[in-house]
């Protein structure tokens, strides 16, 4: 079960941060981990785990409560009273930043781009409604007017000072190691987007001495996404702890894997093999899982898995970071009406869907 947290593990380890870090508790977090002993039956492996960060908060799980527990608090530690962050239309983090800015009292807005439509976007943009996120709907965020009164997020939230959310996760994987939860993994997969969330963790193997290789899964595009993006997030992120803490070790890249094999060319674009990767985990082990970020990086999993000599990798513990929200909105989302949006977005209801093998689901 998860703790009650008073403050970062991180700052547990290096108390000096607290005083030059901004941090907010905004859930009650150090989520659980689990034996996926269905699907390591039906893989034929013996150790196969999934990190449920899609429970890390009640009101909107998955990976980026960990990044706006630092984010927001940088916020409103300046006294600001608006954040505005961007995405795609269906961007998890921009209903995730609306949920916690109701929370603290500050007013969310959203710019939001282009992407394919599936029923996903079609959800998370109810959900903006439902967390009052005004939405501005153009994919040139650096082009919307600067308010000195808003705090502007980058997409994603992948500041140096949002991953050290990812940092901290990692020292909360080590605890849940030496507590006997989990085996040391010698894999991680992980989505990355706009590359934070791998960035904090590979910085925070080296501090919690993980000697697991990550598997950052491409699920967007370069340079947000991509090999280098992960090198210099985990670089800048080291630069703001080592401000305070010059010892603090560098990020270890010999453990950094960037798979590019499961993007499927567009940003938002369900694939294949993420299609039938979100079956699988839904049918064995009841997980669900979306097919922009998660249903790829698990088909990446599930194809490392298969490429590898089942004698090579059979005792092997793999773990899979499940950055999915899981609260459950159905009955909120069928209260909501897509008038209330903006106009211009209506379409995105009224056009037919295109049918990715999904929708039936
Ligand atoms: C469900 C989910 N997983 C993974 C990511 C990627 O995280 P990051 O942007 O830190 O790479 C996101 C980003 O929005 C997300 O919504």
């Amino acid at each position: 079960m998860p703790e009650n947290r008073k403050k970062p593990l991180l700052f547990e380890k290096y108390p000096d941060l607290e005083a030059d870090i901004p941090w907010i508790k905004l859930a009650p977090l150090r989520t659980p981990v689990k034996k996926l002993t269905i699907l390591e039956k039906k893989l034929g492996i013996n150790s196969l785990w999934v990190k449920c960060d899609n429970l890390s908060s009640p009101l909107y799980g998955g990976n980026k409560v960990r990044k706006l527990e630092f984010l927001l608090a940088d916020a409103t530690d300046k006294g600001y009273k608006k954040v505005m962050t961007a995405g795609g239309l269906g961007s998890n983090h921009c209903v995730a930043t609306a949920t916690f800015c109701n929370q603290l009292n500050l007013k969310p807005s959203a710019v939001l781009a282009d992407q394919p439509i599936t029923s996903h976007v079609r959800n998370n943009l109810l959900l903006d409604l439902y967390f009052k996120n005004k939405i501005i709907y153009t994919d040139e965020y650096d082009k919307v007017p600067r308010d000195p009164d808003v705090y502007y997020m980058v997409p994603g939230g992948s500041t140096p000072l949002g991953n050290l959310g990812f940092v901290n996760a990692a020292l909360e994987l080590k605890n849940q190691i030496n507590n006997g939860d989990i085996p040391e993994p010698d894999y991680l997969f992980v989505a990355s987007g706009s590359s934070g969330t791998a960035a904090g963790l590979l910085l925070g193997f080296k501090i919690a001495e993980l000697k697991t290789k990550l598997h950052s899964v491409q699920t967007s595009f370069a340079p947000y996404c991509s090999f280098n993006a992960v090198r210099r997030l985990a670089k800048k992120t080291w630069k703001l702890l080592a401000k305070s803490y010059n010892s603090i070790p560098k990020a270890p890249i010999e453990q950094l894997n960037f798979n590019k094999d499961y993007f499927g060319g567009e940003y938002g674009l369900p694939t294949q093999e993420g299609i039938d990767a979100v079956k699988l985990i839904k049918e064995a082990e009841d997980i669900t899982l979306e097919t922009t970020y998660t249903g790829k990086t698990f088909a990446a999993l599930l194809g490392f898995v298969r490429a590898n000599e089942k004698k090579k990798i059979k005792d092997k513990t793999i773990l899979f970071w499940n950055t999915y929200n899981s609260r459950d909105f159905l009955d909120i989302l069928t209260k909501l009406d897509y008038h209330d949006l903006p106009q211009e977005i209506h379409w995105v209801f009224e056009n037919p869907l295109t049918d990715f093998g999904l929708e039936k689901n």
